[in-house]
């Protein structure tokens, strides 16, 4: 049984007999006839490991032999020397170990049967227009039929509880790519701070990292990569990366490589110059010291909102007070909020399949416990504007610094440790990229 299978399984154990619905994603133009990048929809590449559009799994456990059905696009010799290949209706039945597969022309015919099997149905209604349509009408049907069949579903329910459970517990081999979409995205970190040099655009930084991705095998960045500098160092979703990296400047690169969909995310914030000033170095400083105590709260049983994450920010707080941006006590500065204006977000999301995975934050009612197999960003940041009653050496300098980290039994395991963060050691790998004359792919 391969990975997919499994999941499956464990899927439909928690489906008792109801039928699930799980549509792909679907392909959308980008100008005229040619298309955005395809990037399959995660909880349908989570239970079939298939990546082509126009695809729809239907799980029906309590049928007598289709079980588990698979509706795809079919061979089409035309279509397939333009386009690409398509593993087709007998290819993917192979591939994906279903019962059956079927052309996806044939799903409204064949639907009825299938949700006749259950009272319950799971879909999430976030499928394309033409699939809400059809699973509504034939959903209908069969609950018309019911008096005659006793099938057909009484209600109908979003999988996404059940699966996004799933998803946030890793097993070995969720894991296991993740390390290496992590250690790709480290890879590109350090490019970054070797070979940006003064007077570059933040382009050309997103372009040095996007090579490093792109040349050891990730198929895309997880999410457009931001490179901030100057006034844009604030904007949090930066992406525009345009301007030049004003001399002195501090750049912050958020950045992540996306390897066979699993998401890396690490930030890096150094300076263009190689070399932190004294008011970027006590900045940096405070948020590396909640980057570190935020990780090590990164066990079983500690919630990221509010042990893990009011840890890192009354490191964040006590820093700022030291620096004089804030007065009072930590204790009157976190109640009140006032660090706000300086912390901008919280300390971090899960991570997997999606940059901001899935998974509730909640348990009951109450912010949930960290358990092994949880991946998740750790992502402190300091934020000071130009603004006038900041002291005028501090404006304009941000910095965050973000880490993901795998919850295990014991100690937290951070998977981006290869990207360097200490002053030092960021110093240090930025001066040997512009003493030596190294190729941008070591
Ligand atoms: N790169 C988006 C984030 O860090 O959440
Ligand atoms: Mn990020
Ligand atoms: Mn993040």
């Amino acid at each position: 049984m391969n990975e997919y299978q499994r999941r499956r399984e464990q899927f439909v154990k928690s489906l008792g007999d109801a039928v699930a619905i799980i549509p792909s994603a679907v392909e959308v133009v980008r100008t005229n006839d040619s298309e955005f990048d395809f990037r399959q929809d995660s909880d349908f590449f989570f239970l079939t490991g298939f990546d082509e559009p126009s695809s729809v799994l239907v799980l029906a456990p309590a049928h007598p032999s289709v079980k588990s059905a698979l509706f795809v696009r079919p061979n089409d010799k035309e279509k397939e020397t333009w386009n690409g290949l398509r593993a087709g209706v007998e290819g993917a039945k192979s591939l994906v170990g279903v019962d059956a597969t079927y052309p996806i022309a044939e799903l409204e015919s064949r639907l009825g049967e299938l949700l006749q099997t259950s009272g319950r149905l799971y879909y999430s209604f976030t499928g394309p227009r033409w699939l809400n349509e059809q699973v509504q009408e034939r959903a209908r049907q069969a609950r018309r039929a019911r008096p005659r069949t006793d099938g057909g579903p009484l209600e109908i329910v979003d999988p996404s509880l059940l699966l996004h459970e799933m998803r946030l517990i890793k097993s070995a081999h969720d894991v296991a790519k993740m390390r290496r979409a992590v250690e790709l995205s480290a890879r590109g970190h350090v490019a970054a701070m070797r070979h940006a040099r003064p007077g570059m655009y933040e382009y050309e930084v997103e372009a040095i990292v996007e090579y490093v991705f792109a040349s050891q095998g990730a198929q895309s960045p997880a999410y457009p990569t931001i490179v901030t500098s100057g006034k844009n160092l604030r904007i949090l979703h930066y992406r525009t990366n345009r301007d030049r990296i004003p001399d002195g400047s501090l750049v912050l690169v958020d950045a992540g490589a996306e390897v066979d969909y699993y998401c890396g995310d690490i930030t890096r914030t150094w300076p263009i110059s190689g070399k932190f000033s004294a008011e970027q170095r006590a900045v940096y400083e405070i948020v590396l010291a909640a980057n570190k105590r935020a990780l090590e709260l990164c066990k079983a049983g500690q919630r990221l909102n509010t042990e893990v994450n009011d840890g890192a920010l009354r490191v964040l707080v006590e820093g700022l007070l030291d620096i004089g941006l804030l007065s009072g006590s930590a204790d009157e500065s976190m109640e009140k909020g006032t660090h706000k204006r300086f912390t901008l977000h919280r300390i971090g999301h899960w991570l997997g399949l999606d940059t901001h995975d899935v998974g509730s934050y909640r348990e009951s009612g109450e912010w949930r416990a960290l358990a092994p197999g949880m991946i998740l960003t750790i992502e402190p940041g300091l934020y000071i504007a130009d603004e006038d009653d900041i002291p005028e050496r501090f404006r304009d300098i941000s910095v965050r610094v973000e880490d993901d980290v795998l919850i295990t039994e014991g100690e937290p395991d951070v998977l981006s440790k290869t990207a360097p963060k200490s002053i030092h050691a960021v110093e240090q790998v930025m001066a040997e990229g512009r003493t030596t004359a190294q190729a941008l792919i070591a």
